[in-house]
């Protein structure tokens, strides 16, 4: 759309988050523990735990994510009388998930193209149906954004570091 951070970079990464491979990443980290332990490291006991039952526990939301209501029930429940970890309750939630693990992944590889020597412009005014269709994406495949990669040129830092008050964003109890 124009947008000179997008017509002038070298590259555009798109970053693309999922809901539906975390069974298959969660076989793999398990298998991963497995041979871990087979070659002699001690996996706790509270690890297997989380994998093999907390995990699925939390993740799998049922069809059409019919299990997101009862699980907020129960947890409202059990929540009565100790702190417990409650989210994610149902898509939206799986969805609120997958774009903060990858939004993750995105800081750590801008910081990464920086230590390189590189600049980088992460983008939300995307037109994101027409880049799922491009790049043959799943129609559930959450775009969190694109990342502009290249050099900068001085006359692209448009605008100084802005500022908001600090105590808008930091609260101390
Ligand atoms: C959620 C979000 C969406 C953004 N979308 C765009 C965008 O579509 N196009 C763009 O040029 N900059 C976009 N920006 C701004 C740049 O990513 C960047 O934050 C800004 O240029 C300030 O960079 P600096 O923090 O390195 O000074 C967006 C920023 C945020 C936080």
């Amino acid at each position: 759309m124009s947008q000179a951070a997008a017509v002038t970079a070298a590259e555009l990464v798109v970053c693309v988050a999922r809901t539906d491979t975390w069974k298959r990443n969660l076989k793999c980290l398990k298998d991963q523990l497995k041979a871990a332990e087979e070659s002699g490291t001690r996996i706790p006991k509270a690890a297997w735990q989380y994998y093999n039952h907390l995990a699925p526990l939390m993740y799998d939301q049922g069809p059409c994510g019919v299990w997101g209501p009862f699980k907020k029930l129960i947890s409202f429940f059990m929540g009565l009388s100790k702190p417990m970890a409650r989210e994610p309750f149902g898509n939206n939630d799986m969805k609120l998930w997958a774009t903060k693990t990858t939004a993750l992944a995105c800081e750590n590889f801008m910081l990464a193209i920086r230590s390189f020597g590189f600049d980088t412009c992460p983008m939300e005014g995307i037109d994101s149906r027409r880049i799922r269709k491009l790049l043959n994406l799943p129609r559930h495949a959450l775009i969190p954004m694109v990342i502009a990669v290249g050099k900068r040129r001085p006359e692209g830092v448009t605008l100084p570091r802005l500022r908001v008050p600090r105590e808008w964003v930091v609260h101390t109890v």
